[in-house]
């Protein structure tokens, strides 16, 4: 079972706007002035980064007057990266305030400000009506919430009818014990892994049909040997990294970077 207070735990981390600055003046970037490019290596966070990003809008049917949901939002490197590159609207809701804070901070720098709204909360029960939004995205955000039928029916409720959304996650894909540390989880209490036919099921129980499904461990191996060469390597006895441990299981077979699409009953 994973608690919100949990969640939150693992990912705040104060002065992450500092950092990212501290890092982009170490390239000659200027901090005054920013784009969703400058800082896509320190604000997407997920497999495949802002290429993933623009891989799964794309795929999202998305036009300059829609306005999109950003379910997770983290401190909103895809909502602003869709925003600029749609020129759309994209309102994003996370439960980690130190995220919400930063994420405000940046999507200013960027002025980006007119699109993108980030406000805290939880994707269990969204401060938005029914039916607000005909477009809603979640990216890596389903590994730390247990409930899934919770939350795809509270998604489904301020989804317009006949709206989409779309779910870019890490799916068990065969049976096989998942290890931590993950990128999402330091330990089991904080993650809640599922197979793709729990997100269907749940989204079906929801009143939202599946559009599509797309295995993307394809691109997401050039990912990882390209963050992996920062890293070193596991010492014997030691935990391993993250990101080392999450890529050992997609090769193994067991998880699998996955997108789902869904439609919602018009
Ligand atoms: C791996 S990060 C992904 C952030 C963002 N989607 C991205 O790709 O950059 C997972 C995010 O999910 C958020 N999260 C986890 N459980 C949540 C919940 N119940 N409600 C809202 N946000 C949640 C966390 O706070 C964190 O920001």
């Amino acid at each position: 079972m994973t608690s919100a207070d949990a969640v939150e735990d693992h990912y705040s981390g104060r002065g992450l706007v500092e950092r990212i600055f501290a890092a982009l003046a170490e390239k000659g970037h200027d901090p005054a002035s920013l784009t969703p490019d400058i800082l896509a290596p320190y604000d997407e966070f997920h497999v495949g980064g802002m290429a993933a990003t623009h891989r799964f809008a794309g795929r999202l049917a998305l036009d300059p007057q829609t306005h999109l949901l950003d379910v997770g939002c983290g401190a909103g490197g895809p909502a602003r990266a869709v925003a600029a590159m749609i020129g759309c609207r994209v309102t994003g809701i996370d439960l980690t305030a130190d995220f919400i804070t930063a994420g405000a901070e940046l999507t200013a720098r960027c002025g980006l400000g007119d699109l993108v709204t980030l406000q805290r909360g939880s994707a269990l029960e969204m401060p938005f009506e029914d039916a607000s939004f005909p477009r809603a995205m979640m990216l890596h955000v389903g590994m730390n919430i247990a409930d899934k039928k919770g939350l795809l029916a509270e998604v489904a409720r301020v989804l317009a009818p006949g709206g989409r959304f779309g779910i870019y996650d890490m799916m068990q894909v065969a049976d096989g014990a998942v290890g931590f540390p993950m990128p999402w989880a330091r330990s089991a209490d904080v993650s809640a892994v599922a197979r793709p036919d729990d997100y269907i099921a749940a989204g079906e129980a929801a009143g939202m049909r599946l559009v599509v499904k797309h295995d993307e461990t394809e691109a997401a191996e050039g990912f990882f040997t390209h963050v992996l060469a920062t890293k070193p390597p596991t010492e014997p006895g030691r935990a391993p990294d993250p990101f080392r441990n999450l890529a050992a299981h997609i090769e193994a077979g067991i998880l699998a970077a996955t997108e789902l699409f869904f439609q919602k009953d018009g």
